[in-house]
């Protein structure tokens, strides 16, 4: 497969997610829809006050994290690979009567898609760089749409979950792959384990010492850098929550790391 052949692979695969999603419990439109925001205290803690401030969200599936910064505040612009995912987006806001951009590109052509235009805020989270091969070309694509000053937020899983096999009980992949992909085909999707949606993926997997070097290497300054042994998300086998909103796997308790969280600042 060519690299091209991988993005049209996830797209379909993103397309035939999205309607599951947003007939989902898991991203609970109705409770969206009625006020209430699809931001956890991770990042809202880490990125803080966004009242005014011009943010881009990558990889933004339908936008609902989107349009809870919106509700904060910002002035946002959402930008996804997939084209159903970015119509749900737009009707979402339309709906709700919140200003928001959306637009469809990838990740890597983010700079040229949105003209060159840079924010004070780019922000991307949970189950993004796994789509992407290349984490120097992802780190160049959100530099670039950084104003002198702003600061790229990254929250994501840690890239040790995805060593494992599906039921977590052996190494099954590379923690890092250095871009070799992964090709998987399952059924259903982790907002719906029973949803009849069958998807061809093709992931890679990329270390924190890639992700971080990367960011390095594009200019930005390492601000904050942190690991989490708890994650907001239910969606790992045989979860507990603890304290509310921090779940973790029964098997493992706090001895595996599943989220990371970085801030990387643009120079002046
Ligand atoms: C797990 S979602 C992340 C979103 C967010 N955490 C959420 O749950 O709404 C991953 C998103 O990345 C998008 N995506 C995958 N590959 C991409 C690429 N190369 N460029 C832009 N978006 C991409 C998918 O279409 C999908 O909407």
């Amino acid at each position: 497969m060519t690299e091209a052949e991988w993005f049209d692979t996830n797209r379909r695969a993103w397309n035939a997610r999205t309607p599951v999603h947003l007939g989902s419990k898991f991203y609970d439109l109705a409770a969206f829809r009625a006020g209430a925001g699809s931001l956890n205290p991770i990042e809202l803690e880490q990125v803080g006050d966004v009242r005014g401030k011009t943010l881009l969200h990558l990889q933004c599936h339908f936008g609902q994290d989107t349009l809870s910064w919106a509700r904060l505040g910002a002035r946002v612009t959402g930008l996804d690979l997939s084209d159903e995912a970015i119509k749900a987006a737009r009707a979402l806001a339309a709906e709700l009567s919140i200003d928001a951009r959306f637009v469809e590109a990838n990740t890597y052509d983010a700079p040229a898609a949105l003209g060159g235009e840079t924010f004070d805020v780019v922000f991307t989270s949970y189950g993004v760089l796994g789509w992407l091969p290349d984490m120097t070309r992802w780190a160049r694509a959100a530099a670039a749409c950084l104003k002198p000053g702003g600061v790229l937020h990254l929250v994501e899983f840690h890239p040790l979950v995805w060593a494992f096999d599906d039921a977590f009980e052996h190494i099954a992949y590379a923690y890092d792959g250095k871009g070799e992909p992964i090709i998987t085909e399952q059924t259903g999707t982790y907002a719906d384990r029973d949803a009849s949606v069958k998807l061809r993926e093709v992931g890679f997997n990329h270390g924190i010492g890639t992700v971080v070097t990367a960011l390095l290497e594009a200019g930005l300054t390492l601000e904050r850098l942190q690991e989490l042994d708890w994650s907001p998300y239910d969606i790992f086998p045989d979860m507990e929550e603890g304290p509310p909103g921090h779940f973790r796997m029964k098997k493992f308790g706090r001895r595996l790391p599943l989220v990371f969280a970085l801030a990387a600042r643009r120079g002046r």
